[in-house]
């Protein structure tokens, strides 16, 4: 459990030489942003070992000293007050400015002073005064009066360690740069289809038997067979974490002020957990099912002396069940699930998941602890005391706050790690979208919510989950930088946030990962965004009327009606709402009224293929041109062969030549071997 210190605390750092004043010409390169920021020209030079004054007693202190040691120049505890200072301030009477782990920090030429209310407080502003560190000749600690907060009391990322495993080494070293960016909640998603990743001591076939696959590869895995085999077979590649990890773990972790969240997925993502023990299951199902069965007793018995270890393990608050996606389908056809639907008077399978989360939270509640879930957990009743992570956007988290629950941000638009973060041709595979660095960064989590409701939205993470992550190095790279820019929004002031300086620091701060071992994505070289993406373009049939043959899809309006003639051209990714996808009979078979007859010497569509979404490339594309709308002369024709080994592509169907008319008819038919979707994003004429 977090605990709340409420007295103050001082941390002092004193030098006892003289300091020489050292002009300040660099700005700050602090990551998240604090809340007040100014700098002086008497900058803190470490030319003795530093002598520290603490008034922390006990564990506290035991934490303090070992925050310190991260310090790269000598110190030492003293006892004593430094008496060569006139302005010795031991504890600041404004309470507001300490509320909520805020801290105070002032540095100038002989003095570095810092005060907070609670021991988190302190580590924050600890790890503020590590960034204002630089190494000349000698350590200079940048002079600066700062008065700093968190927007946000949870400020997490989620690392999914179950589609691929990682070791505790790599956990444990993105715990050390969450804390240094003053994030503080590390939720593990430990269970799901791909393998189950904790020691539970009664049900062992869990972790010697479902936490290992004949395939290492996710994707191959889960493209195949999906079987699992026991731990000791020569093909098993997976693991899991012990329980004395997990406590080594969970210790590393609060040591650095940052909880671990266990997720044990029910009733859904749970093919692994039946693998192991198919009393799970609901009897005679044919067809492939992650869903437990949620009509035998014996379920909840499992899931609750499942939890009864896993609480033992971790003392978060906080405990995440899943919840998400149910496809519910097995229970439709089964006697258990049927009995308890009567039992309990439910008419829908909502109903009964949300009767399944709701004994769950019960169980939870009685252990004094609280559920987080997913969104879906807003389906049913939602438990009175369970926060909602809102994922499918914020709709989510608004409903929770209705219903008087808390919610976290996480919507996938913002907050999904798996999605590309620069050019997909230029990056290792990922499960699809483009989510750049200045896409995080531009979230702001209580934009949809209600002022009155604001208080109810505890925080906000950034998720990782691994289908297409298959090293600890290819995860780390996926985290960041944009695990930064989840920081800032986290932490920090909309009023302080700013892109072009957060992007200045975002490039310091790679640097300094990177000569920490950290595989970063190389943000000095991106790519940005598709180039037509990052200006309108112009062209002869912008502004015109659009008429369909067959609507697009509900689902890829990008900007409706005006779309294909507004221009604006598709970024990296089929779901950038610029983007327009036809999934009906026609797919695209759209005309172009430029109002008079025009000659016309180009005409351009571009197509995209992101095979992950089922959007392919059409089989066939047709141009034509008329003067009177019903008689249509063909321009151009292209037959192309989808080659689905081409994750993402984009295709551009060019026309050149002379013509004279007013309609311009664009036809593009989907691939009879593939079906899918057909995305397009302009009609440039010219
Ligand atoms: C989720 O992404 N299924 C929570
Ligand atoms: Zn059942």
């Amino acid at each position: 459990m977090r605990r709340f210190i409420r007295k103050k605390m001082t941390l002092l750092v004193l030098i006892l030489l003289s300091a020489q004043a050292f002009s300040q010409t660099e700005n700050t390169g602090i990551i998240p942003v604090p809340r007040q920021f100014g700098t002086n020209s008497n900058d803190f030079v470490v030319n003795k070992e530093i002598r520290i004054y603490t008034n922390l007693k006990g564990t506290e202190k035991k934490n303090l000293l070992f925050s310190l040691k991260e310090l790269p120049f000598a110190w030492k505890l003293t006892r004593n007050k430094i008496k060569n200072d006139a302005a010795f301030l031991k504890q600041a009477s404004d309470s507001a400015v300490y509320a909520h782990d805020g801290y105070a920090l002032n540095v100038s030429d002989k003095r570095i002073q810092l005060n907070a209310a609670t021991s988190a407080g302190l580590f924050y502003g600890l790890q503020t005064l590590r960034q204002l560190i630089r190494k000349n000749d000698l350590y200079v600690i940048q002079g600066a009066e700062i008065v700093d907060k968190p927007r946000f009391e949870y400020r997490g990322l989620m690392l999914d360690v179950s589609r691929h495993f990682y070791p505790l080494a790599f956990v444990k070293k993105q715990i050390d740069a969450m804390a240094y960016y003053k994030l503080n909640r590390l939720h593990l998603h430990l269970t799901d289809a791909a393998g189950w990743r904790i020691e539970i001591k009664k049900y062992p076939r869990l972790t010697s038997y479902a936490a290992w696959r004949p395939q290492q590869n996710w994707k191959k895995w889960w493209n195949g067979d999906r079987r699992y085999v026991s731990f000791d077979n020569d093909s098993a590649s997976g693991g899991f974490y012990t329980q004395k990890e997990i406590r080594e773990l969970v210790k590393y972790a609060a040591e650095r002020h940052v909880t671990i969240i266990p997720e044990i997925e029910m009733p859904a993502h749970s093919e692994e957990t039946m693998a192991a023990y198919p009393f799970l299951s609901c009897p005679n199902v044919k067809f492939r099912n992650g869903d437990v069965c949620a009509g035998k007793d014996s379920t909840y018995e499992f899931f609750e002396n499942v939890l009864e270890e896993v609480l033992k393990l971790f003392p978060s608050e906080y405990i995440h069940i899943g919840g998400d996606e149910a496809g519910k389908t097995a229970w439709k056809n089964c006697p258990y699930c049927k009995a308890r639907m009567e039992k309990e008077k439910l008419t829908t399978f909502n109903d009964l998941q949300a009767c399944f989360i709701g004994r769950i939270a019960n169980y939870l509640h009685l252990k004094g602890r609280k559920m987080i879930g997913w969104d879906e957990i807003t389906e049913g009743q939602i438990p009175g005391d369970a926060v909602i992570m809102s994922w499918r956007g914020e709709q989510g988290a608004l409903n929770a706050l209705k219903n008087g629950n808390q919610a976290i941000m996480t919507p996938g638009e913002f907050c999904y790690l798996d999605a590309y973060q620069d050019a997909p041709l230029t990056q290792p595979e990922a499960i699809g979208g483009y989510l750049p660095l200045e896409k995080v960064y531009s979230y702001n989590p209580l934009e949809v919510v209600p002022t009155l409701q604001q208080n109810m939205i505890r925080g906000v993470q950034a998720n990782l989950w691994t289908e297409y992550v298959p090293t600890p190095e290819h995860a780390e790279y996926m985290i960041w930088p944009r695990l930064l820019a989840l920081s800032e929004v986290a932490w920090s002031e909309p009023g302080q946030k700013s892109w072009p300086d957060f992007h200045r620091r975002a490039l310091s701060a790679v640097g300094f990962l990177k000569a920490k071992g950290y595989h970063t994505f190389d943000l000095c070289n991106e790519t940005g965004n598709r180039q037509n993406a990052q200006h309108p373009v112009n062209h002869k049939a912008v502004g015109k009327k659009v008429f369909y043959a067959g609507k697009y899809s509900d689902a890829y309006p990008a900007g409706g009606e005006t779309a294909l003639t507004d221009g604006l051209c598709g970024g990296w990714s089929y779901n950038d709402k610029r983007w327009q996808g036809f999934i009906g009979p026609k797919r695209l078979e759209v005309v172009v009224d430029l109002d008079s007859i025009q000659q016309i010497s180009a005409i351009q569509v571009c197509f995209l293929q992101s095979t992950g979404a089922e959007v392919y490339l059409p089989s066939g594309i047709e141009y034509s041109i008329s003067e009177d709308g019903e008689h249509f002369t063909k321009l151009y024709s292209e037959d192309n062969a989808v080659n689905t080994s081409e994750g993402i592509k984009y295709h551009d169907a060019d026309w050149k030549g002379s013509a004279k008319g007013r309609y311009v008819k664009v036809k593009a038919i989907a691939s009879p071997q593939f079906g899918g979707w057909v995305f397009t994003d302009e009609i440039r004429i010219n």
